[in-house]
């Protein structure tokens, strides 16, 4: 279809059957038309069957046979003959199950993290899908929030980086190509930072705060070219971003020159009046028009109200059928018109669905986001200890994380498989009871556990928070691992054992309770269907740790939130014999594990930062001084010393993985742009302001190389 083919379309279409080309329902509510149970309060839907066969897109399950039938049956019945949108979740997987995204920030591999969005998009097309609601570029700082698990963590500059990764994995050059998705990148904007961590609450933050940190890694995804972003249910200067005309039209379309199609968030439209923003549904509809809303999913507003509103003019025809036709548009970019069901072949599906190589593509991106917190003298492995394992990850594969679509954690390898595979015999374990939904921890079956385990020199404690306790509506102000599991690490070093903990979660618990008892501590994350085989290949050193952090580790959740970019105030804590600086009386201000670290079972120098006089280069030597193979991430950082507003005390501007053998060294080159040195002044203009620049390389963000040099006006690169 042609431009003008769209135009003629919409020109031929009822008010109706507009309003239902904006709307997205759930499939089951097509097939079923009946009232639906749904997230919030019972509602009566009053949809007719006329308007359900005119519904523009749908949210829902996948299955190549499903949705070709779906896509028959509805093209039989409608008058327009307009292809059906298929969205769902394909948030870290589809049937093989990535780890979650705060897992793939730790990795810092915008290819690999690419590579494997292309795996989940050939599995997810297959099956016929169209839209992916995914990446999530919400930045967090707050782990009580369930879905820091979506996020690719605190920093804009990863978390852009990771987020455009993965829209160009799921799109590539063209999403109509066979095993391509578009990609919805979500949730616009700020979600990741509700107050007191609890889910849906109120976002208040700065305009500048906003600028600084929240809204760059959507911009990324933008620019990658995703193809639509979805709206957030919370409100950003107390506007829901639902009807946000300064996100949705200012930021979104105006600054950032998207001309895809936006969609609200579940029943967002509707719950404009539980935020007393829209008296009735009149009021919703009318806003969310007027914000350039051009799908509202899973409430049906638009059809209630677009004639009324058009009687009494308050919206136009034209702003309803440019929202129509940028739905048009991305269905005809992606094929539809042509090819209703565009990649669903129940052939592929068979061959393409959990998949050897997607397996192999998920176990190299999990042991790189997994990161190796301690290790004193335990790990690796060699195979010649008595290992023991003990703690609910022991036996289960419910290590797939939140969000794991079609993920089968019946099929998925457990941790005492993975180990017993790898060290060629019998491991053995105790106290492997997993989670009840009923029970955040698990039974005291410790004293059973040291018995069984009396033998062992090495105990494996695999231990962690449920998979259902993270993710969406699963915020949490406890962060510590249950106490059964907190007393059988206690118990086993107590028995004299080595303890290596493998945490499993969907963000960083409070493990500083256990950590002196513990030799080794590696941070699983929820690694997805090759989880336990990657941890296997860490623990006994087919692969040598090189993740690291994408999110702080909080000594305690009094502390929270903790995050190495935070602005100087002014009375920073840089001398604890002053008492009137900003500090807690009972906890350091430093984080227990900061953001960018990760150990190794090599060791690495990161020395003879070199900056150009202009600073348009930067560099450092890096070497590895240890005695085995193994990789790093070099991160550079800068400090804008002094501005026209607070800067933070690092940003993260570049990162690069390198892999050095034992004695080499390489120089790592950096280009520091006028661009990295740039911010937003208080009238919201990108600028760069000549001055003091702190120019540091390192390892992450506490162990840096730091030279501070002044750039004049005329420099910059
Ligand atoms: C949920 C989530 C959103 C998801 C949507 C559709 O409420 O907030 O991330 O894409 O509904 O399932």
């Amino acid at each position: 279809m042609d431009r003008e083919q769209l135009l003629e379309l919409v020109k031929d279409m009822t008010l109706e059957e507009k309003a239902m080309q904006m709307t997205q329902l759930a499939s089951d509510v097509l097939y079923h038309l009946e009232p639906l149970k749904l997230t919030g309060p019972l509602r009566e839907w009053r949809f007719s069957d006329e308007q359900l066969r005119e519904t523009g897109s749908v949210l829902g399950p996948l299955g190549a046979s499903y949705l070709k039938k779906l896509q028959k049956d509805y093209l039989n019945n409608s008058r327009q003959k307009i292809p059906l949108l298929f969205m769902t979740d394909v948030i870290h997987g589809y049937v093989t199950i990535t780890p979650i995204p705060l897992a793939q920030g730790c990795t810092f591999d915008p290819e690999l993290v690419k590579e494997a969005a292309s795996a989940v998009a050939r599995e997810a097309a297959a099956s016929g899908l169209h839209v992916t609601f995914s990446p999530m570029a919400d930045l967090v700082r707050d782990p009580r929030w369930g879905r820091v698990m979506e996020s690719y963590g605190e920093d804009p500059v990863l978390n852009g980086a990771l987020a455009a990764a993965t829209v160009r994995g799921y799109q590539g050059e063209d999403p109509k190509e066979r095993g391509k998705i578009a990609s919805c990148v979500k949730h616009f904007a700020a979600y990741g930072q509700p107050e007191g961590g609890r889910e849906y609450n109120t976002v208040d933050m700065s305009r500048g705060v906003l600028l600084d940190f929240y809204l760059p890694a959507y911009r990324e995804a933008v620019r990658a070219g995703a193809a639509m972003v979805m709206s957030s249910f919370n409100t950003v200067e107390r506007i829901p971003a639902t009807c946000s005309k300064f996100l949705l039209r200012r930021i979104l379309r105006e600054k950032w020159g998207f001309d895809g199609v936006v969609i609200s968030d579940y029943s967002a439209v509707e719950e404009l009046m539980n935020h007393s923003v829209a008296c009735d549904e009149l009021e919703a509809g009318e806003k969310c028009i007027h914000a350039g809303m051009d799908i509202e999913m899973m409430s049906g507003v638009y059809v209630k109200t677009l004639e009324q509103l058009l009687e009494q003019g308050k919206i136009t025809m034209q702003e309803i059928d440019e929202g129509v036709m940028r739905i048009l548009e991305l269905k005809n970019r992606l094929g539809l018109f042509e090819n209703p069901c565009k990649d669903a072949d129940e052939q592929e599906e068979s061959r393409l669905l959990y998949c050897e190589e997607h397996l192999e593509i998920a176990r190299r991106l999990a042991r790189e986001g997994m990161v190796l917190l301690k290790n004193e003298n335990v790990l690796p492995l060699t195979g010649t200890e008595r290992i023991g394992l003990a703690g609910p990850f022991s036996c289960t594969g419910n290590i797939l994380g939140g969000w794991h679509c079609n993920g089968k954690p019946e099929e998925t390898k457990t941790l005492k498989e993975a180990l017993e595979e790898a060290c060629g015999t019998g491991v053995a374990s105790a106290m492997t009871k997993h989670f009840s939904y009923e029970n955040a921890d698990v039974p005291d079956e410790v004293e059973e556990a040291l018995d069984r385990l009396k033998d062992c020199d090495v105990c494996i404690a695999a231990v962690g928070e449920p998979e259902w306790h993270t993710g969406e509506a699963c915020s949490r102000t406890d962060l510590r691992i249950g106490a059964h599991q907190e007393k059988l690490i206690h118990a086993l070093k107590a028995a004299g054992k080595k303890v290596v903990a493998v945490v499993f979660s969907g963000r960083p618990l409070e493990i500083a309770p256990v950590l002196e008892d513990c030799d080794a501590v590696l941070q699983a994350w929820f690694p997805g269907s090759a989880g336990a085989d990657a941890a296997a290949d860490i623990l006994f050193g087919k692969y040598n740790p090189s993740g690291h952090l994408s999110m702080s580790f909080q000594r305690s959740v009094g502390q929270i939130p903790v995050y190495y970019n935070a602005y100087n105030t002014g009375r920073p804590m840089t001398d604890e014999t002053n008492h009137y600086t900003s500090h807690y009386l009972d906890c350091p201000n430093s984080p227990l594990f900061p953001f960018g670290f990760g150990l190794s079972y090599t060791t690495f120098s990161c020395e003879g930062l070199e900056v150009s006089g202009d600073a348009a280069k930067a560099s450092a030597r890096i070497k590895n001084t240890g005695e085995r193979d193994g990789e790093t991430v070099v991160q550079l950082y800068i400090r804008d010393v002094s501005a026209s507003v607070v800067r933070p005390v690092m940003e993260l501007k570049a990162f690069r993985r390198v892999s050095l053998k034992p004695g080499e060294e390489v120089q790592v080159e950096f280009s520091v742009t006028k661009d990295m040195l740039s911010f937003y002044n208080e009238e919201e203009t990108w600028v760069w302001e000549p001055g003091e620049f702190d120019i540091m390389i390192g390892l992450d963000s506490v162990h840096v190389e730091k030279k501070r040099i002044f750039v004049p006006s005329e420099a910059g690169g």
